[in-house]
């Protein structure tokens, strides 16, 4: 997977009565908690995102239905289907990340290490390619 991304599953505590899934920041995830928001009623030919974050770590988790989440960080893309809320996606590092394919039902639920701020969004993906080009000029001069 692209680097700072990765999948997660968290386990459920079930018995009779039903199920149940407990998230603690800095503890199943490795950020504090200060945000949570979550995105529903987006119709399925809806694409949201389309944006990168400059300093952020966030937990995706789809509490009901399913959505696709692309990711691409200049370098590689990868796009994977969301679904089951004891699945998480966490993405940190600067991604470029748009949401597509919302399923009628879909309620993703996002926790974020920061609180919301316009500053933080990269809404140009060329400046995404050009951090990874820069970031591989520095790797391989530093190879030489
Ligand atoms: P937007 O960034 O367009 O959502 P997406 O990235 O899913 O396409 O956000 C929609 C609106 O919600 C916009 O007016 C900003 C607001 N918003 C908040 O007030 N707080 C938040 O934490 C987020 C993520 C969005």
């Amino acid at each position: 997977m692209i680097d700072g991304v990765y999948k997660v599953s968290f386990p459920i505590h079930g018995d009779e009565k039903g199920s149940l899934i407990a998230i603690e920041g800095n503890k199943n995830i490795d950020f504090t908690i200060e945000r949570v928001y979550y995105i529903f009623d987006t119709s399925p030919n809806v694409v949201r995102g389309k944006h990168a974050h400059r300093d952020l770590k966030q937990l995706l988790i789809c509490m009901h239905g399913s959505c696709d989440i692309l990711m691409d960080n200049g370098l590689e893309r990868e796009t994977i289907t969301l679904t089951g809320p004891d699945k998480g996606l966490y993405i940190s590092g600067f991604v470029w990340r748009e949401m597509s394919n919302f399923s009628q039902d879909c309620v993703l639920m996002v926790l974020a290490s920061k609180k919301f701020d316009t500053a933080d969004y990269v809404y140009d993906y060329d400046e995404v390619l050009q951090s990874a080009l820069q970031a591989r000029v520095g790797g391989e001069r530093g190879a030489m």
